[in-house]
Protein backbone atom coordinates (compact mmCIF):
# COMPACT_ATOMS: atom_id res chain seq x y z
CA UNK A 1 0.00 0.00 0.00
CA UNK A 2 0.98 3.54 -1.22
CA UNK A 3 1.24 4.78 2.61
CA UNK A 4 3.45 1.91 3.68
CA UNK A 5 6.03 3.30 1.61
CA UNK A 6 8.97 5.17 2.92
CA UNK A 7 8.53 9.15 1.99
CA UNK A 8 11.45 10.19 -0.50
CA UNK A 9 12.55 13.73 -1.28
CA UNK A 10 15.36 14.03 -4.07
CA UNK A 11 17.28 16.94 -3.84
CA UNK A 12 18.72 17.66 -6.83
CA UNK A 13 21.01 20.56 -8.67
CA UNK A 14 21.42 19.91 -12.06
CA UNK A 15 20.26 17.46 -15.25
CA UNK A 16 18.89 14.79 -12.90
CA UNK A 17 19.37 11.86 -14.95
CA UNK A 18 19.94 9.99 -11.44
CA UNK A 19 16.58 11.50 -10.37
CA UNK A 20 14.96 9.57 -13.60
CA UNK A 21 16.97 6.30 -12.58
CA UNK A 22 14.61 6.47 -9.21
CA UNK A 23 11.72 7.87 -10.80
CA UNK A 24 12.00 4.82 -13.49
CA UNK A 25 12.98 2.51 -10.65
CA UNK A 26 9.68 3.16 -8.60
CA UNK A 27 7.48 2.48 -11.88
CA UNK A 28 9.32 -0.93 -12.74
CA UNK A 29 9.28 -1.70 -8.78
CA UNK A 30 12.62 -2.21 -8.15
CA UNK A 31 12.16 0.77 -6.06
CA UNK A 32 8.87 -0.75 -3.88
CA UNK A 33 9.65 0.17 -0.53
CA UNK A 34 9.33 3.96 -0.96
CA UNK A 35 7.90 6.24 -3.15
CA UNK A 36 9.47 9.81 -4.18
CA UNK A 37 6.87 12.52 -2.73
CA UNK A 38 8.83 16.20 -3.32
CA UNK A 39 12.22 17.47 -5.48
CA UNK A 40 13.89 20.01 -4.23
CA UNK A 41 16.26 22.02 -6.43
CA UNK A 42 19.03 24.28 -5.50
CA UNK A 43 18.37 25.77 -9.13
CA UNK A 44 15.86 27.36 -10.24
CA UNK A 45 17.34 26.11 -14.31
CA UNK A 46 17.80 22.39 -13.03
CA UNK A 47 16.66 20.57 -16.24
CA UNK A 48 15.96 17.88 -13.17
CA UNK A 49 12.57 20.18 -12.38
CA UNK A 50 11.32 19.19 -15.35
CA UNK A 51 11.55 15.31 -14.54
CA UNK A 52 10.31 16.20 -11.18
CA UNK A 53 6.92 17.49 -13.32
CA UNK A 54 6.90 14.97 -16.30
CA UNK A 55 6.37 12.51 -13.32
CA UNK A 56 4.05 14.24 -11.55
CA UNK A 57 6.09 14.51 -8.31
CA UNK A 58 6.20 18.29 -6.90
CA UNK A 59 9.17 19.75 -7.75
CA UNK A 60 10.05 22.99 -5.67
CA UNK A 61 13.34 25.47 -6.08
CA UNK A 62 15.65 26.40 -2.88
CA UNK A 63 18.18 28.96 -4.48
CA UNK A 64 21.41 28.45 -3.13
CA UNK A 65 22.72 31.19 -4.44
CA UNK A 66 19.41 33.32 -3.29
CA UNK A 67 19.98 31.99 0.04
CA UNK A 68 21.05 34.88 2.92
CA UNK A 69 23.03 32.07 4.18
CA UNK A 70 24.10 28.58 4.28
CA UNK A 71 21.35 28.04 7.41
CA UNK A 72 18.68 29.91 5.49
CA UNK A 73 19.44 27.83 2.32
CA UNK A 74 18.95 24.82 5.04
CA UNK A 75 15.78 26.51 6.60
CA UNK A 76 14.27 26.41 3.06
CA UNK A 77 15.17 22.34 2.53
CA UNK A 78 13.92 21.62 6.05
CA UNK A 79 10.23 23.66 5.56
CA UNK A 80 9.91 21.22 2.36
CA UNK A 81 10.92 18.15 3.73
CA UNK A 82 9.02 18.42 6.90
CA UNK A 83 5.48 19.84 4.64
CA UNK A 84 6.36 16.63 2.56
CA UNK A 85 6.98 14.53 5.68
CA UNK A 86 10.07 13.12 4.07
CA UNK A 87 11.62 10.01 5.80
CA UNK A 88 14.60 9.44 3.13
CA UNK A 89 16.82 11.99 1.84
CA UNK A 90 18.05 11.19 -1.67
CA UNK A 91 21.62 13.57 -2.80
CA UNK A 92 21.12 12.89 -6.58
CA UNK A 93 23.86 15.49 -8.43
CA UNK A 94 22.96 17.89 -5.70
CA UNK A 95 25.80 20.07 -5.87
CA UNK A 96 25.88 21.63 -2.00
CA UNK A 97 27.65 20.33 1.06
CA UNK A 98 25.53 20.23 3.82
CA UNK A 99 25.93 21.47 7.50
CA UNK A 100 26.57 19.05 10.25
CA UNK A 101 23.65 20.08 11.50
CA UNK A 102 21.60 19.57 9.00
CA UNK A 103 23.37 15.65 8.42
CA UNK A 104 22.71 15.24 12.11
CA UNK A 105 19.27 16.00 12.34
CA UNK A 106 19.09 12.93 9.85
CA UNK A 107 21.37 10.78 10.80
CA UNK A 108 21.20 7.41 8.22
CA UNK A 109 18.28 9.03 6.64
CA UNK A 110 20.53 10.76 3.61
CA UNK A 111 22.01 9.36 0.90
CA UNK A 112 24.65 10.22 -2.01
CA UNK A 113 25.87 8.90 -4.93
CA UNK A 114 29.19 9.91 -5.83
CA UNK A 115 30.76 9.27 -9.00
CA UNK A 116 33.97 7.26 -8.08
CA UNK A 117 34.91 4.70 -6.03
CA UNK A 118 35.22 6.06 -2.44
CA UNK A 119 37.82 7.23 -0.98
CA UNK A 120 39.46 7.79 -4.04
CA UNK A 121 38.40 11.04 -5.67
CA UNK A 122 36.29 12.32 -3.11
CA UNK A 123 35.29 15.35 -0.86
CA UNK A 124 35.32 18.91 -1.33
CA UNK A 125 35.61 19.72 -4.78
CA UNK A 126 35.31 16.62 -6.14
CA UNK A 127 32.06 16.68 -8.05
CA UNK A 128 30.64 16.47 -11.92
CA UNK A 129 32.94 16.30 -14.15
CA UNK A 130 35.69 17.27 -11.84
CA UNK A 131 35.96 13.22 -10.90
CA UNK A 132 36.47 11.74 -13.98
CA UNK A 133 38.63 14.62 -14.99
CA UNK A 134 41.28 13.67 -11.81
CA UNK A 135 40.84 10.01 -12.06
CA UNK A 136 41.92 10.17 -15.92
CA UNK A 137 45.01 12.23 -14.86
CA UNK A 138 45.77 10.24 -12.36
CA UNK A 139 45.64 7.06 -14.46
CA UNK A 140 43.76 4.83 -12.39
CA UNK A 141 42.63 1.76 -14.60
CA UNK A 142 39.27 1.03 -12.91
CA UNK A 143 36.51 3.82 -11.58
CA UNK A 144 33.08 3.29 -11.00
CA UNK A 145 30.34 5.04 -8.14
CA UNK A 146 29.46 4.73 -4.52
CA UNK A 147 26.13 5.37 -2.93
CA UNK A 148 26.90 6.20 1.01
CA UNK A 149 25.39 7.65 3.87
CA UNK A 150 25.73 11.79 4.65
CA UNK A 151 27.26 12.96 7.31
CA UNK A 152 29.53 16.00 8.28
CA UNK A 153 32.11 14.80 6.17
CA UNK A 154 32.01 15.27 2.52
CA UNK A 155 31.73 12.10 0.83
CA UNK A 156 33.02 10.30 3.98
CA UNK A 157 29.80 8.92 5.01
CA UNK A 158 29.13 4.96 5.31
CA UNK A 159 29.38 3.07 2.24
CA UNK A 160 26.36 1.18 1.13
CA UNK A 161 26.99 0.19 -2.30
CA UNK A 162 29.56 0.38 -4.84
CA UNK A 163 30.14 -0.25 -8.32
CA UNK A 164 33.46 -0.52 -10.25
CA UNK A 165 33.63 0.63 -14.28
CA UNK A 166 36.90 0.07 -16.08
CA UNK A 167 38.69 2.78 -17.78
CA UNK A 168 39.07 2.54 -21.77
CA UNK A 169 41.63 3.83 -23.92
CA UNK A 170 40.41 7.59 -25.34
CA UNK A 171 38.20 8.17 -22.43
CA UNK A 172 38.05 11.60 -21.91
CA UNK A 173 36.24 13.07 -18.81
CA UNK A 174 32.54 13.49 -20.74
CA UNK A 175 32.90 9.95 -22.00
CA UNK A 176 33.61 8.26 -18.92
CA UNK A 177 30.70 10.25 -17.03
CA UNK A 178 28.29 9.12 -19.17
CA UNK A 179 29.68 4.89 -18.73
CA UNK A 180 30.13 5.42 -15.36
CA UNK A 181 26.19 7.06 -14.97
CA UNK A 182 24.98 4.07 -17.16
CA UNK A 183 27.08 1.04 -15.78
CA UNK A 184 26.91 1.82 -12.23
CA UNK A 185 24.98 5.23 -10.92
CA UNK A 186 21.95 4.45 -12.89
CA UNK A 187 22.17 0.72 -10.80
CA UNK A 188 23.04 1.15 -7.28
CA UNK A 189 21.55 4.43 -6.80
CA UNK A 190 17.69 3.05 -7.16
CA UNK A 191 19.15 -0.52 -5.55
CA UNK A 192 20.69 1.52 -2.43
CA UNK A 193 17.31 3.72 -2.37
CA UNK A 194 15.15 0.32 -2.13
CA UNK A 195 17.49 -0.99 0.62
CA UNK A 196 17.17 1.94 2.55
CA UNK A 197 12.99 2.36 2.36
CA UNK A 198 12.81 -1.24 3.32
CA UNK A 199 14.62 -0.39 6.16
CA UNK A 200 12.97 2.41 7.44
CA UNK A 201 9.69 0.43 6.40
CA UNK A 202 10.74 -2.51 8.56
CA UNK A 203 11.27 -0.32 11.50
CA UNK A 204 8.07 1.54 11.29
C1 LIG B 1 26.34 12.52 -11.25
O1 LIG B 1 27.43 11.94 -11.92
C2 LIG B 1 26.55 12.48 -9.76
O2 LIG B 1 27.17 11.31 -9.31
C3 LIG B 1 27.46 13.65 -9.57
O3 LIG B 1 26.97 14.64 -10.44
C4 LIG B 1 26.29 14.03 -11.53
C5 LIG B 1 24.88 14.56 -11.57
O4 LIG B 1 24.18 14.09 -12.69
N1 LIG B 1 27.46 14.08 -8.19
C6 LIG B 1 28.53 14.56 -7.57
O5 LIG B 1 29.59 14.75 -8.13
C7 LIG B 1 28.32 14.89 -6.10
N2 LIG B 1 29.58 14.95 -5.43
P1 LIG B 1 22.58 14.08 -12.76
O6 LIG B 1 22.07 15.46 -12.37
O7 LIG B 1 22.29 13.80 -14.22
O8 LIG B 1 22.07 13.00 -11.86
Amino acid sequence: MADKKARIAVLVSGGGTNLQAILDAERSEIIKSGKVVVVISSRPDAYALERAKAAGVPAHTVSKKEAASQEAFEEGITVLLDKYKAELIVLAGFMSILSESFTKKYERRIINVHPSLSPSFCGEGFYGLRVHKAALERGVKVTGATVHFVNEIPDGGEIIMQKAVRIRKGDTPEKLQKRVMREAEWKILPAAVEAVSEEIVSKR
